[in-house]
């Protein structure tokens, strides 16, 4: 990490910012030291990277991850390829087709969820240039460690933090585009990973995601029983309830072999919103807004309001004071 990189994070708990303290730097590269959040709680920096990983005691799932990955790293670019060779696909070709989905510029702040040992981050990096930037962050020291391997000599600004993808510790809408393949479904929330990774992307910016997870019409295939045999994580089911309520412009496709999910989305502000305030035509009246809001069907708020002191002041229920209001307006219009 970079002298002054620290402006960039925030500590994942509280979101607060952190202050920098320097145990041991090359130049400007701080190499141990600690980052301190205004909440007191304090983040080792070792061999130049941060751990901001939070909680202290881990979701089991994430534990259980961590452990795995951490085992895993050192043979895990020795049998990666076969994934894409299963279906005579070229991994770079495939890897660059899903990272078009973001549409990334060469001065773009990019972060990777999950980096891994970097094959999709050499890729990311030539996206950019030396305006861009690109932060990646694994919650797996080992990998992240070929990561940093792998991307020695690559002439883009690159930061490295070990964290935990679903307490992000960056501030919010730092990001032109996040990125992530391959680790969702090891997630331990993934709801809250999908609403930190929307929460991290400025307003109009891009997510992307990936993960294991075969479309419902191959289900019970002889090819799903092919392929389920050696990784049952084709079985996984597809995360569209823990979308995050800020999507917009969602696609979904399947890639390599067709049993990878891919789901992008532009990045919006809270919920979606509409034109909810005009008369809608028809007997039932009203707008949208009063529809909901009115809570008596299809009045203004206001009017809510002076009803419910009517009906107070009458002694009356109000099914009991609107029955006779209504009975009396309806008698009264039809001169009856
Ligand atoms: C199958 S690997 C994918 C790596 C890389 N994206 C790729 O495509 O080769 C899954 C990665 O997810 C990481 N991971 C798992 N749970 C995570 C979490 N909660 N936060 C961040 N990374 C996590 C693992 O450490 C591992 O590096």
């Amino acid at each position: 990490m970079k002298a002054g990189e620290e402006k960039n994070y925030r500590c994942p708990e509280t979101g607060s910012e952190l202050t920098l303290e320097i145990d041991c730097q090359d130049q400007d590269n701080v190499l141990a030291g600690w980052l301190t959040s205004a909440c007191g709680r304090s983040y080792a920096i070792n061999n130049g990277i941060a751990d901001l990983t939070f909680p202290p005691v881990l979701h089991p799932t994430e534990q259980k991850s961590r452990e795995f990955y951490n085992q895993r790293a050192e043979i895990y670019d020795k049998f990666l390829h076969l994934t894409f060779e299963t279906f005579w696909e070229d991994e770079t070709v495939t890897r660059n087709k899903m990272i078009d989905t973001l549409e990334i510029e060469p001065h773009h702040r990019v972060l990777e969820v999950s980096c891994g040992s970097g094959r999709d981050s050499a890729l990311l990096a030539q996206r950019l240039d030396a305006t861009g930037k690109l932060y990646l962050q694994d919650i797996s020291l080992p990998m992240l460690e070929k990561c940093v391997e792998r991307m020695d000599g690559v002439n883009v600004p690159i930061d490295y933090s070990l964290s935990n993808g679903s307490y992000l510790p960056f501030p919010d809408g730092y990001f032109d585009a996040v990125y992530h393949f391959g680790g969702l479904g090891e997630f331990g929330d993934i709801k809250r990973a999908l609403k930190e990774f929307a929460r991290v992307t400025k307003i109009g910016g891009r997510v992307l995601v990936g993960d294991e997870s075969m479309p419902p019409w191959l289900r019970g295939t002889r090819f799903a029983q092919i392929l389920t045999a050696t990784n049952p994580q084709f079985n996984a089911p597809l995360p569209l309830q823990e979308m995050p309520v800020e999507a917009r412009e969602v696609r979904l496709r399947w890639v390599i072999g067709g049993v990878f999910y891919l789901i992008d989305f532009v990045v919006g502000d809270g919920e979606p919103t509409g034109n909810f305030n005009y008369e809608i035509p028809g007997p039932r009246g009203g707008t949208h807004m009063t529809r909901v809001d009115g809570q008596l069907e299809g009045v203004k708020p206001e009017t809510k309001t002076l009803a419910l002191e009517a009906m107070q002041k009458s002694g009356k229920s109000m099914h009991a004071w609107l029955d006779d209001v209504v009975k009396a307006a309806a008698l009264r219009d039809l001169g009856k």
